[in-house]
């Protein structure tokens, strides 16, 4: 079982994860998030954390698998720390950070456009940033993060056993979810920091953290499959490809 208090005591934040709302089980921790900010309920940093997630929403309408008190399910909910532009950052962001934790927990994953977690060409972990916006102002942001912790290749689903990994696999150690949490934290605080004040160090970080710079990529955008060469981020935190000898531009949130 999860402890959210030794999560706690491994914070060093001013404000992301001091408030936690620990469940022993729900369905999904970003349906959680956006209840409690529908309920008025919610504060910036407020962290919602399961240790049984039954039906994990993943992008583009699939499910994410998580393994009961195995797996890490968390949602951080920001009260619009970003302008408009800049909250396309948040999912880069994130992804950075959550890079520059688990490197302490023995690998090192690279990021596969939009927010892919990537170890082994196998996906560890998932990103899903969603947006509640009201007078054409984003008031909050979920950022939902999904990590395969524990599970052993028996615990995954069979249809994930080709393309899923998780640290367990990798490094055959059993790690303290808690501390990976705490870490991601402490770690995405430091970020979004830094951010406010160099776009363009994230910008780099980002880059050099991906797996496939200057690489054919396929990828689903707006419901389409897409083929180009990545040519890496712009200065708006957009994915540059090269397409039929044209650049085209894609962002990697969707706010609705
Ligand atoms: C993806 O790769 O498709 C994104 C997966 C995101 C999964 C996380 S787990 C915590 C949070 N709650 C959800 O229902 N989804 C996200």
């Amino acid at each position: 079982m999860m402890l959210p208090k030794l999560i706690k005591s491994n914070l060093q934040t001013v404000m992301i994860g001091q408030q936690i709302k620990y469940y022993s089980q729900l369905n999904s921790t970003n349906q959680k998030a956006s209840e409690l900010i529908a309920y008025n309920e919610a504060t910036h940093g407020m962290l919602v954390v399961t240790d049984n997630q039954r039906l994990g929403k993943g992008r583009r309408n699939n499910n994410w698998f998580m393994g009961t008190e195995k797996g890490m399910a968390v949602s951080l909910i920001l009260d619009n720390p970003l302008s408009k532009e800049n909250t396309l950052f948040l999912p880069l962001i994130t992804g950075v950070a959550t890079v520059k934790s688990l490197c302490s927990h023995g690998v090192v994953p690279k990021l596969k456009w939009p927010n892919d977690l990537m170890v082994s060409s196998k996906k560890i972990g998932g990103i899903l940033c969603e947006s509640r916006i009201s007078s054409n102002e984003v008031k909050y942001i979920v950022i939902g993060l999904g990590i395969n912790v524990n599970e052993t290749i028996e615990d995954l689903p069979e249809y994930l056993h080709q393309t899923a990994t998780s640290l367990f696999i990798e490094t055959g150690e059993i790690q303290q979810r808690e501390l990976i949490i705490s870490k991601f934290l402490n770690t995405f605080e430091m970020e979004l920091r830094k951010f406010k004040k160099d776009k363009m160090e994230l910008i780099k970080n980002w880059e050099f953290y991906c797996g496939h710079m200057n690489e054919e990529i396929s990828f689903t955008y707006n419901g389409e499959k897409l083929f180009g060469l990545f040519l890496g981020l712009n200065s708006s935190g957009e994915a540059v490809t090269k397409m039929n000898g044209e650049n085209k531009t894609f962002n990697s949130i969707t706010l609705d």
